[in-house]
């Protein structure tokens, strides 16, 4: 009521006539009695109410009739309504980011290539590829539209495997280079808009490792590095688990007297990864890469990391082989050796090492399991975390390898839906057809059909990885047995991996010009590199490489191919079919592929989603490019594939749903994703 007593304005008097407002204002009395002033300024209040507001009424006025609740209800109703509608608006931009297609990361927008190092490019001429060499060869990748490099290892090494038997995680091997080759690769990569994957070895080391040596020595801090038990020198082993290169996984050691593990080499014994020492010695190595740059990892060998303390005979796959037969790994049931209790919480932790370093914007740091779990579909995918508690971005797929064992179009579509029907929701699907393990694809299934699996791993839905080679067709060498290399192929030669190891062709020139200095290559060169190289291959249009370059780009520039729907539309014992569309495009993308050994005509006449007539955009036989086929006719050669490109106003998604696959993780973020940037 203090304003009251403040308001010295005759024209309110005047203008208004409410003398008796005046009146108690300016009244002598009402100065001298504090006392009394409550009952006065309630009086006077009374009398404001009485008033009507008018234009220039001052704000000691206004004030008074703010309160009353014809004017404050109506403000607050407004207030609310306001705070209403900026929440809703929040919660619709929140739901909008998320519910929106997104850019997709750098993993899964261009193929992954392979290079195993030792056969890529030599730049020595030592007849062993080194870094130098790929930093030499990084246009290749440019021309290809290639953005994401897996080198497989080259730390540190004895090479008893070549790389996988690691005697210093922190350092390169001098075979390869050095720390500051490895880096300059690194930067020119980077410049160059590449990323670099690198493998990640967490099973074993090379017993050439100063943990080893420390932990035989029984070193106090190094001793549980491995994995030790008592046994005889002699006397039988602790138990009858096998190697996956043959024979028993113990090995005697005399300086500490005990048998160590390993499920490779004698050479590579496992680490104990029940130890919290050797889990931080990871976690150590991976800040280390990261720290550096490097892009991602493959990691290795996943399934082995963890074994049964109890360390019990596994079962016998032939419990009527006598137990001293059991040599192979195909021999037992690998219970108490793999996929054990414990081992994605190993990788969930190596998950969260990785994202520190994923949170800046383009420096998402990709991870990729390797397991062999062929017939164990479930555990494979157990690798890509749960929809909370993130893994790897993908588990490698491998189940294409098995495409040469039945060459029909009803094989290979039950080859791609084993991973669409079991892969979890949300997630997103990868292709390979072979790496530095398996016999190359070009050899087992046929030259003829390497551009048809070509165009199948470029237009399937999800990242395809490419082994160095592949993309020109190359073939296994023969390796007579004296030249054999793998410690594979030294217990098995049948088993050896060195025929898809052999050196990359890039030219016609001396050794394919993997070394063009001297006259040794470490494993021989296929003796068709003359026509089967990178050189020759780009002058013409019709060659594998060319293939690959154009499906490449064209998967990355179609929006429908990049992200958009998977549906099945036919299989038979030759072809298989199948179609990309994005909703909201009118382009979509169906391919008609003949992996069967004669030719043949499809008959699609029974989709009224596809048009009538059909232009051929590409076929692996380049002669067929731009023919215009009838949706009725669809005539294809054995190893012949077709892209063909059309309009529609008609999507087959939503009348199909039971054929047809959308990526979430293409199309929406999760919300983990939300959290990291790609
Ligand atoms: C993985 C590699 C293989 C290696 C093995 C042992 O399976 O792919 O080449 O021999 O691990 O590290
Ligand atoms: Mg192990």
């Amino acid at each position: 009521m203090e304003l009251v007593r403040n308001i010295r304005n005759p024209d309110f008097l005047d203008v208004e006539g409410v003398g008796s407002v005046v009146r108690a204002i300016n009244s002598p009395s009402e100065e001298k009695q504090d006392s009394s002033s409550l009952k006065l300024d309630s009086d006077v209040a009374e009398e404001y109410t009485q008033l009507k507001p008018y234009a220039g009424m001052p704000k000691e006025v206004l004030l008074l009739y703010s309160s009353q609740a014809r004017y404050r209800i109506p403000r607050e109703i407004m207030f609310w309504l306001t705070v209403a509608c900026t929440l809703a608006l929040v919660a619709l931009t929140i739901t909008v980011i998320a519910l929106s297609p997104r850019c997709l990361c750098w993993w899964q927008v261009s193929p992954v290539y392979q290079i195993y190092p030792r056969s890529f490019r030599d730049s020595d001429g030592d007849g062993v590829g080194d870094i130098k060499g790929i930093q030499e060869q990084l246009d290749h990748f440019e021309y290809l539209n290639i953005k994401s490099v897996w080198i497989s290892p080259f730390y540190r090494s004895p090479m008893k495997d070549f790389g996988y038997d690691v005697e210093d995680f922190l350092a390169i091997d001098p075979l390869f280079g050095t720390m500051k080759d490895f880096e300059e690769l690194l930067a020119e990569m980077h410049n160059k808009g590449l990323k670099l994957i690198m493998d990640f070895i967490p099973n074993h080391t090379s017993d050439q490792h100063r943990w080893f040596n420390l932990s035989r020595m029984r070193d106090p801090h190094y001793e549980d590095y491995y994995v030790w038990t008592d046994c005889n020198e002699t006397g039988p082993r602790p138990n009858n688990w096998v190697t996956v290169f043959g024979n028993s996984s113990w090995t005697y050691d005399e300086v500490r007297g005990q048998c160590y593990l390993h499920q490779f080499l004698k050479e590579q014994p496992d680490l104990n990864l029940r130890n919290p020492q050797v889990r931080q010695e990871m976690i150590d190595i991976i800040h280390f890469w990261l720290g550096k740059g490097v892009d991602g990892f493959r990691m290795d060998s996943v399934k082995f990391i963890l074994e049964a303390a109890h360390l019990r005979d596994e079962p016998q796959v032939d419990p009527n082989k006598s137990p001293e037969s059991v040599t192979s790994e195909w021999d037992l049931h690998h219970d108490y050796t793999t996929s054990q209790l414990g081992l994605h919480d190993l990788l969930r932790d190596w998950r969260a090492e990785m994202d520190i370093y994923s949170r800046e914007p383009g420096k998402y740091r990709f991870m990729v399991t390797q397991s062999y779990d062929y017939h164990e579909v479930d555990k494979t995918m157990m690798y890509y975390g749960t929809s909370l508690v993130k893994e790897s971005d993908f588990p490698f797929n491998f189940y294409l390898m098995d495409l040469p064992q039945n060459t029909s179009g009803l094989w290979v579509q039950h080859l791609v839906h084993l991973w669409m029907a079991n892969m979890p929701k949300g997630q997103w699907p990868n292709w390979l057809v072979g790496n530095h393990d398996k016999p190359r694809i070009a050899s087992i299934a046929g030259q003829n059909y390497i551009r048809v699996i070509n165009m199948l791993l470029l237009t399937l839905p999800g990242t395809p990885t490419t082994y160095y080679g592949e993309e020109i067709g190359m073939e296994n060498i023969n390796v007579t047995d004296s030249q054999i290399q793998d410690p594979a192929g030294k217990f098995n030669a049948s088993a050896s991996r060195d025929p898809q190891r052999s050196p990359m062709q890039w030219s016609g020139n001396m050794n394919g010009d993997f070394n063009n200095k001297t006259n040794v290559t470490w494993l021989p060169v296929h003796p068709d590199y003359k026509s089967v190289n990178v050189e020759v291959q780009k002058k013409d249009e019709g060659s594998v490489l060319a293939q690959y370059r154009f499906l490449n780009t064209l998967r990355q520039s179609e929006l429908p191919l990049h992200r958009g729907w998977f549906c099945y539309i036919h299989a038979d014992a030759n072809v298989f079919s199948y179609l990309r569309e994005l909703d909201g495009l009118d382009q979509a993308f169906l391919m008609v592929l003949n992996f069967g050994k004669e030719s043949a005509i499809t008959d699609l006449s029974s989709f009224p989603e596809l048009p009538d007539q059909l232009k051929v955009l590409m076929s692996t036989n380049h002669v067929n490019n731009g023919k215009v086929l009838q949706k009725s006719h669809i005539l294809t050669e054995a190893g012949e594939g077709l892209v063909i490109q059309y309009s529609t106003h008609t999507r087959f998604n939503p009348n199909h749903t039971k054929q047809c696959y959308v990526s979430e993780k293409a199309c929406y973020v999760g919300a983990m994703d939300i959290l990291y940037k790609c």
